[in-house]
């Protein structure tokens, strides 16, 4: 399969390719997009066929239902059979935004959305290509992260043409993207909305908005509960080298590293601009930022990088759980095959 790339053309895409886009996932194709999260890889969330094509390119599992993605208010409500109170000062702050609702789903999508659930996941992208393609569809789009399943999240296009290309009919290169880890998943099927995958709006701006805000117990790595959102009890984000993370101050960080290093194990660094100076001479170090929001920004990518820089393991630090902090844990212990705490 040919896969049709549209490039930024200075700082739009212009109205024809999103035109064009569209008019690809009106016929039953599959398109990637980019979102103001990561990219999606979309598909006509009412079509059944569009839809299978979207599981069989990223090979993912059939259990996992996907996010319906629509351009307004009214387009959400036409998908669902009941919206409690508390939803709507969540949808007047942060939607169009980075925040997934899960609300009973009435059946205008297909099944193959909600993967055998009475709930949909529902949400209204805020980045303007996204919101575009959604107008110009007129559909509301199913579209889960456009990456291969069990691999890092996009957040540029060159990483959706790394994992994709011949396998979906288009995809559109809107550069990279904000916040750059998926939505916030939140439950809302309740008396209170619960937290099933912490993301791009954080605990703390709920709360602000809606009172009492609940996480789900199966996201706590020590707890024996099943997670509630399919999708979180796979292993994840996963960068094809190991992955270590460690928690511990700078001296026994860099103490760890060296001791690698001696037993022959060529190390890459994932780490804060803060903590550049610490390691030994010569270590390969790729710094994802200063503040919270820039290290989540550019993780993905960073779990990425060292695919091709010949290490045998990526060594990355722990970051503070607050603010989106705790979705960059979340998704950091997801991908680790080993914590280290000193
Ligand atoms: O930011 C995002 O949310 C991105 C962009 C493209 O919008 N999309 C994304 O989709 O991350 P995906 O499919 O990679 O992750 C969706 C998550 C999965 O963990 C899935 O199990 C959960 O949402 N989910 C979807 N529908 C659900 C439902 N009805 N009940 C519980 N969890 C659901
Ligand atoms: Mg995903």
């Amino acid at each position: 399969m040919h896969t049709k790339v549209w490039k930024k053309n200075g700082t739009t895409i212009i109205d024809k390719e999103i035109q064009e886009a569209a008019n690809l996932l009106k016929e039953g194709e599959v398109v990637a997009f980019p979102t103001e999260t990561v990219y999606g890889l979309g598909a006509d969330a009412t079509n059944e066929a569009a839809v299978r094509k979207i599981f069989e390119a990223k090979g993912r599992p059939q259990d996992n239902p996907l996010i319906a993605h629509v351009a307004s208010a009214e387009q959400l409500k036409e998908l669902v059979t009941y919206i409690p109170d508390y939803v709507y000062p969540l949808m007047e702050a942060f939607s169009p935004g980075p925040l997934t609702y899960i609300l009973p789903a009435n059946d205008f999508c297909a099944e193959n959305v909600k993967a055998g659930l009475s709930t949909i996941g529902v949400r209204i992208p805020s980045h303007p290509i996204a919101l575009a393609l959604l107008q110009a569809a007129g559909k509301p789009v199913a579209a889960p992260s456009a990456n291969v399943s069990g691999k890092p999240s996009p957040t540029q296009a060159a990483h959706v043409y790394e994992d994709l290309n011949g396998k979906i009919s288009g995809l559109i290169d809107g550069g990279q993207t904000g916040v750059g880890l998926e939505s916030t998943v939140i439950d809302c099927t309740g008396e209170i909305p619960v937290i099933l995958r912490p993301g791009g709006v954080t605990k703390e701006q709920l709360e602000a908005e809606a009172g009492t805000v609940m996480i789900d117990p199966g996201l706590v790595t020590s707890s024996a509960d099943r997670p509630k959102a399919p999708g979180m009890k796979y292993k994840h984000y996963a960068p094809e080298v190991p992955l270590y993370l460690f928690e511990g101050n700078h001296q026994a960080f860099s103490a760890f590293v060296d001791k690698e290093k001696q037993a022959g194990n060529r190390i890459g660094v994932l780490a804060s601009n803060q903590s550049a100076e610490i390691f030994p001479d010569g270590t390969k170090v790729h710094l994802l930022g200063g503040t919270i929001e820039e290290i989540a920004s550019s993780l993905y990518d960073g779990l990425r990088f060292f695919k091709h820089a010949n290490v045998d393991k990526i060594v990355c630090e722990t970051f503070p759980e607050q603010g989106i902090g705790q979705a960059v844990m979340n998704r950091l212990r997801k991908a680790a095959d080993q914590i280290i705490k000193e």
